[in-house]
């Protein structure tokens, strides 16, 4: 596969890219009152959770042990508290609607946290691995993430059209971060 030999910071660069990339969208629908943009926008918020799930649990799986070790605790640790935070944003986002005022708000704030948290990440984190790890270590860890990525669903919930938006309250981002930690965790022991 052409992506095997992607190393872990491009893979991961990659994936903020594809976050502004939506975020990008998200924007620019931002106040349009159409149906067909009412639905892309939560579409897109739905498509931005299960990306930012898929990188933030391969991320504290296997990047962040081991910048905790080799590079610095204490980036780790901000790393990790930032994720913590953007999953309450996304938990509280998943039960609203577009049309709800609290929307473009809580919208806002995940932005915000992502794109801190990608420059602190661009900036810092990993021009430090960089310099501490070599290209094969990388290149292992790239792959390590590929595979966490890969055991997540594509999307946070099957797209249920005749479901009112009520019955999504029991959180299914919520349950997908935990399915997703869970099955990371069983394989860590089945090895
Ligand atoms: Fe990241």
């Amino acid at each position: 596969m052409a992506d095997q030999q992607r190393d872990v910071i491009e893979v991961l660069t990659h994936d903020h890219r594809e976050v502004e990339r939506m975020f990008a969208e998200l924007d620019a629908l931002r106040g349009a009152t159409g149906e067909t943009e009412r639905r892309r926008r939560k579409d897109l918020v739905d498509q931005v959770t299960i990306e930012l799930v898929r990188h933030s649990v391969a991320e504290e799986a296997e990047v962040y042990p081991a910048v905790k070790d080799k590079v610095s605790a204490e980036e780790a640790e901000r790393a990790k508290h930032e994720h913590a935070e953007a999953e309450k944003t996304m938990k509280r986002l998943e039960s609203l609607d577009p049309d709800d005022a609290s929307f473009d708000a809580e919208l806002a704030t995940l932005m915000q946290e992502i794109r801190e948290h990608v420059a602190e990440e661009e900036g810092q984190m990993f021009p430090h691995m960089r310099q501490v790890f070599s290209r094969q270590e990388l290149v292992e860890l790239g792959a390590k993430v590929e595979s966490v990525k890969k055991i997540a669903p594509t999307r946070p919930h099957p797209s249920a059209p005749d479901e009112p938006p009520g019955d999504k309250l029991l959180g299914p981002v919520a349950g997908l971060f935990d399915r997703l930690r869970d099955a990371v965790s069983r394989r860590g022991t089945e090895r």
